[in-house]
């Protein structure tokens, strides 16, 4: 809900609001304001796509009148007929420059602070009607970087079923939804049952898959239990610990690659990504895909440094998950903060799964929350 408006005015080439609870007035420029009408002859009241031709407006447009009316702001231009409206949530959300991209809290978790209490929703709720489950589901994935849905029949079809409630399987040279058992089908370790090291999946991917799920249908044998690290608290704790360690994961571009099946994939992310606020956006690390590379010889030596630290934090069992996937539990984690890894198993173990785009994923959680 956006705070009363106390006052404003039309200055000129500003709009002037004083807002409630805020110290100084906000001020609005023209042009901008003009280029962002929400009356029907500027905005496409079907699409909310801009139709107002932008390059048009006179770069010198001025204000003449403004008036407040319950929830919507109208200003009058002094050389153009049409005048223009505004909701004042719209000009709430726009009263502060910096904060456009959308921040909710994340709870970042050592092993300990999980450990037998993982974030879960139950199938049935996931697949309601209501989406009151999903939603639940989905926050919990947004909070923690993972969320198990427990209760769910050990079928592929029913795993789809479950995945398609977030938004549509992406497709990848693998092909879409993967069902296998232990074998060597493809050229990667994955497919096979020795132990994997803690992991972002597609660091070869320009947009490496935002989300990753999996679920294990049948599992007949030992070991093989499920790693997770939540890489921003590894990243969070080595900001602290080693500054420079920590700048070096953030600057240097490290390529990776995958070569097979037919596809030749490449390209290049640090290993703890940043917003322009310096937050954290995006874990990528695999050091198996890691493409040949070379730096200055004393950045070299820094960025080893860097990521043998970063390799030991994330194989440290403090950081680490471990749980076993067994029928009936679908996990889903944020393949952009939480690595994976597994441990080397003996006998039969069938798992299916999938990925789906970091928007696709967004963009549902952001429609629940509407
Ligand atoms: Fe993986």
């Amino acid at each position: 809900m956006a705070p009363m408006i106390k006052s404003l005015s039309a200055a000129g080439r500003f709009l002037e609001v004083s807002w409630e609870g805020m110290d100084q007035p906000v001020l609005y420029p023209a042009l901008w304001l003009r280029d962002h009408c929400h009356a029907p002859h500027s905005m496409n009241q079907e699409t909310n796509q801009r139709s107002v031709d932008t390059f048009a407006i006179p770069t010198d447009i001025e204000l003449e009148t403004v008036s407040l009316d319950h929830d919507k702001v109208t200003v009058h231009w002094r050389a153009e007929d049409p005048a223009s409206e505004y909701p004042v949530s719209f000009l709430w959300k726009m009263s502060d420059r910096k904060t456009q991209a959308e921040t909710h809290e994340k709870a970042h978790w050592a092993a300990a602070d999980l450990k037998g209490a993982l974030p879960e929703e139950d199938w049935a709720a996931v697949m309601a009607e209501d989406n009151n489950g999903l939603k639940s589901w989905m926050e919990k994935i947004d909070l923690h970087g993972f969320a198990l849905v427990k209760g769910v029949p050990a079928t592929p079809e029913a795993t789809q079923d479950v995945l398609r409630r977030i938004g549509y399987i992406r497709e990848t040279i693998f092909g879409g939804f993967w069902d296998f058992t232990a074998n060597l089908a493809f050229a990667d370790t994955a497919y096979s049952n020795v132990e994997i090291g803690p992991h972002t999946d597609g660091t070869y991917s320009i947009d490496s898959p935002g989300y990753q799920a999996f679920h294990c249908l049948e599992f007949d044998g030992t070991g093989g239990e499920s790693i997770f690290v939540d890489g921003f608290k590894v990243a969070e704790d080595l900001r602290q610990s080693d500054p420079e360690a920590f700048e070096t994961l953030t600057q240097v571009m490290v390529p990776a690659q995958y070569r097979g099946d037919g596809a030749h994939l490449m390209a290049e992310h640090p290993v703890i990504g940043l917003d322009r606020q310096g937050n954290l956006k995006k874990i990528t690390y695999n050091n198996y895909d890691r493409a040949p590379f070379r730096l200055e010889n004393d950045l070299q030596d820094r960025f080893y440094r860097a990521i043998g630290l970063f390799h030991e934090m994330i194989n440290d069992r403090a950081y680490q998950l471990r749980f076993g996937l067994r029928p009936g539990t679908v996990v889903l984690f944020d393949n952009w903060r939480v690595l994976h890894a597994r441990e080397a198993y003996q006998g039969h173990r069938r798992l299916c799964g999938a990925y789906h785009n970091k928007e696709d994923f967004l963009s549902t959680l952001r429609l629940l929350r509407e």
